[in-house]
């Protein structure tokens, strides 16, 4: 099975993720490493021991960043996930507690434990991934692959006409994390705008695997809400579960390469853009960078059957 770590800000989108790859056979969770984001860190972190107890797998928890590297943190985002990440469904915080290491150790002593195989899967801000690099920027070479859901390069951003929460939320991290020289795969709104996932997958998933089906639909609830007053959608996007389903069959994707930067100041703040492989431009910024591998197409259909016959 291929070994991943998780780097998220459960976020009900987040949870969504954690359960496709904690039933998912063909992929190992070696940890989840937690981030502010959709809610402050602390709350990341029950979220996501509380998602360990309720699969019964005691992979680690380890806490992350509670703030971006350069800036003030933006506000959470209650409207989308509720106060408490999981729709203010009041569901019971963790017995389990937290690993010892912060998540930037964690990560760093995985890579090395296990070098070419881990794949970091990230799905929030990426703090915890820039901090991993500053601590032992050997891990770059070390690492098989970075799958990350964040940014936009044709699609239109979704906190800011050309931003998308994650990279907003710590663009300096971001653009360390595309410079980093490891082999990143970025899943961005390009390819998670086009996959709408159904209530009615929720509620086929809930009559066939109850515990974990009654916890995503109660939670998504909320979620669904949100889409349906803010956005007039029937259904919520795909963001973080696709990265899932990337590492399970990258073949449901459709990418091209090009170096990405990140705007880290004025009105672009968060904005991902991709000079594509093999043009040059005359502004300095973009030689020497590395390739980032950019979804741009997926086969929704084939990646919602994935999810829902999963779980
Ligand atoms: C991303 O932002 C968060 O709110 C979601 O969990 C997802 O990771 C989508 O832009
Ligand atoms: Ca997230």
């Amino acid at each position: 099975a291929r070994k991943v770590i998780i780097d998220t800000d459960p976020g009900i989108d987040d949870a969504m993720a954690i359960l496709f790859a904690f039933k998912a056979s063909t992929v190992e969770v070696l940890g989840l490493t937690t981030i502010f984001g959709n809610v402050g860190v602390d709350r990341a972190t029950d979220n996501a021991l509380s998602l360990t107890e309720l699969s019964g797998i005691a992979t680690p928890v380890a806490r992350g960043a509670a703030a971006p590297l350069k800036m003030d943190p933006r506000q959470h985002a209650d409207y989308v996930h509720g106060a408490d990440g999981f729709g203010n469904i009041g569901w019971p915080g963790p017995k389990r507690k937290p690993d010892p290491r912060s998540a930037a150790q964690f990560i760093v002593d995985s890579v090395l434990e296990a070098p070419g195989e881990v794949t970091l899967v990230a799905l929030g801000p990426l703090t915890n991934l820039a901090l991993a690099l500053e601590l032992e920027p050997d891990i770059a070479g070390q690492v098989r692959e970075v799958v990350l859901m964040g940014g936009a390069v044709h699609e239109t951003g979704n906190v800011s006409p050309v931003a998308e929460a994650n990279i907003i939320n710590d663009p300096h991290a971001a653009d360390a994390v595309f410079g980093a020289g490891w082999p990143v795969t970025m899943l961005g709104l390009d390819v998670t705008h086009q996959v709408l996932l159904k209530a009615a997958v929720l509620d086929r998933i809930r009559q066939a695997n109850p515990d974990q089906g009654d916890f995503l639909s109660q939670a998504a609830e909320h979620y669904f809400n949100f889409y349906r007053q803010s956005l007039g959608i029937d259904g919520c996007y795909f963001h973080d579960a696709a990265t899932i389903a990337y590492v399970m069959d990258p073949s449901l994707f459709g990418c091209r390469h090009g170096v990405i930067r990140v705007a880290t100041e004025g009105l672009a703040i968060g904005q991902t853009m991709m000079a594509p492989e093999g043009r040059s431009f005359p502004t300095p910024g973009w030689e020497g960078r590395p390739l980032t591998k950019v979804a741009v197409e997926v086969d929704d259909v084939r990646v919602l059957a994935l999810f829902e016959q999963t779980l």
